[in-house]
């Protein structure tokens, strides 16, 4: 096992010689519309009309009724699902990881998370563990579009309207992403997507939820905003509803939100390239696979998550080796590699400064192991780089890297 090149692991010359670009991914776009909004009657979304604008864009970019912008990823799963129905002690059929923010925002309606495993070639939930996990508490599905990846889009439907549960789509992953011409986010009862700064359009920190049903927009409109009614009430006579919180987005994220939603077919068209190029010169290599694409699904690509099956070397230790050729590869699907080996879940461990277990909490046991393939996808993860600003010599000297690896380990 050697190779012409010695790896940089090794003292070698490193495959990637300067750093992956990134230049700022705001500009003339973004200030336009910032500006439009400070010279507008006000900055909070009841005021300016920026919110409005990027609700209504979105809404005809994706297809749907409706469009809600919120703060953040998470506070549009909790609003969608307390939209949805979802009450405390409801279960909440989710996967086994994915962004802590899936699971939080169940809990956070004490609800309960309950954790499919992971299917193989999407790394989002497996329909057919989905189905098994389904009992006479559940209230709602959340399939998770993991890394961009769109899978068959004809089950999670079809078990939602089988088993009568309602479906929400996190497409914080998989902005733009479609199956048979819908756009993820439109082919459940609501979709609810993040955009903080690793997301492909990103207001630095918010969210957005998507849907065709008033009767959800309405109530997740009410839950972001203490169920005011704006403007229907004279003040005074304001009456609540129901618990509520704030997650009101300001104007200035509206804009930033407006023009990264422009934004948005250039920077897919941009990682498909890349990913077009991951498959065509990487696809062959032994013991990495790349995920599985249905005919019917438009992938909007975040990096990608390929698995290694080999056992020498490790996956860690070409993943090192990688690292060491400057490439910005990890071994990471999530931040964590599975929610059911958190504390949070495994320990239920729910309060920040006591060990109670919370009341819709006490009759819940959660298998740590019960996820077999989860863990092992996330022993075999290998995730290369995918940004719509890389240049060909990014993505040339990414795969000279990987090649240099596999050769010097594998052969080939
Ligand atoms: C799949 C998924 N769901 C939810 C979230 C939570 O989003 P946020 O960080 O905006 O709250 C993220 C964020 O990374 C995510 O990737």
């Amino acid at each position: 096992m050697s190779s012409s090149h010695p790896l940089a692991i090794h003292g070698g010359p490193k495959a990637k010689t300067t750093p992956y670009h990134r230049p700022n991914r705001y500009g003339a776009l973004e200030r336009k519309y910032v500006l439009e909004a400070l010279d507008d009657r006000g900055l909070m979304m009841t005021n300016g009309g920026m919110v409005r604008r990027f609700e209504a864009a979105a809404a005809e970019a994706f297809g749907c009724r409706h469009v809600i912008l919120t703060t953040s990823g998470t506070t549009a799963i909790q609003t969608a699902l307390v939209a949805l129905g979802v009450c405390e002690g409801d279960e909440v059929v989710t996967t086994a990881i994915a962004d802590a923010g899936t699971f939080m925002s169940i809990l956070a309606l004490h609800a309960v998370p309950v954790f499919a495993d992971l299917h193989p070639d999407t790394f989002g939930p497996d329909p057919d563990s989905v189905e098994q996990r389904i009992t006479s508490k559940t209230r709602a599905i959340i399939d998770v579009h993991m890394a961009g990846i769109v899978g068959d889009m004809d089950r999670f439907p079809g078990i939602s309207a089988q088993h009568g549960i309602p479906l929400l789509e996190d497409g914080s992953q998989c902005h733009g992403g479609k199956w048979k011409d819908r756009c993820v986010g439109t082919m459940g009862r609501a979709g609810a997507f993040s955009m903080n700064e690793s997301k492909h359009m990103s207001t630095g920190d918010g969210g957005f939820i998507t849907t065709d049903d008033d009767v959800v927009a309405r109530l997740a409109r009410l839950y972001i905003d203490k169920t005011y009614s704006r403007g229907e009430t004279r003040r005074g006579d304001e009456v609540l509803l129901f618990a509520a919180i704030n997650a009101r987005p300001n104007c200035l994220t509206g804009a930033v939100a407006l023009a990264q939603l422009e934004r948005l077919e250039d920077n897919l068209a941009a990682r498909d390239r890349i990913v077009r190029r991951y498959y065509a010169e990487l696809g062959d290599l032994p013991h990495l696979r790349l995920p599985k694409i249905l005919p019917g699904a438009r992938c909007a690509w975040w990096p990608l998550p390929a698995r290694y099956t080999g056992d020498h070397p490790t996956r860690d230790e070409i993943v090192a080796a990688m690292q060491a050729e400057g490439l910005e590869v990890n071994s990471a699907l999530s931040p964590t590699p599975g929610n059911l080996h958190q504390s949070v879940i495994r320990d239920r461990r729910f309060f920040a400064d006591r060990d109670a277990v919370p009341h819709f909490l006490r009759d819940v046991q959660y298998d740590e192991w019960s996820c077999p393939k989860a863990d092992e996808i996330a022993r075999q993860v290998v995730r290369l780089p995918v940004d719509f600003r890389f240049t060909d010599a990014d993505v040339d000297e990414t795969i000279a890297g990987v090649k240099k690896v596999w050769m010097h380990y594998l052969g080939k």
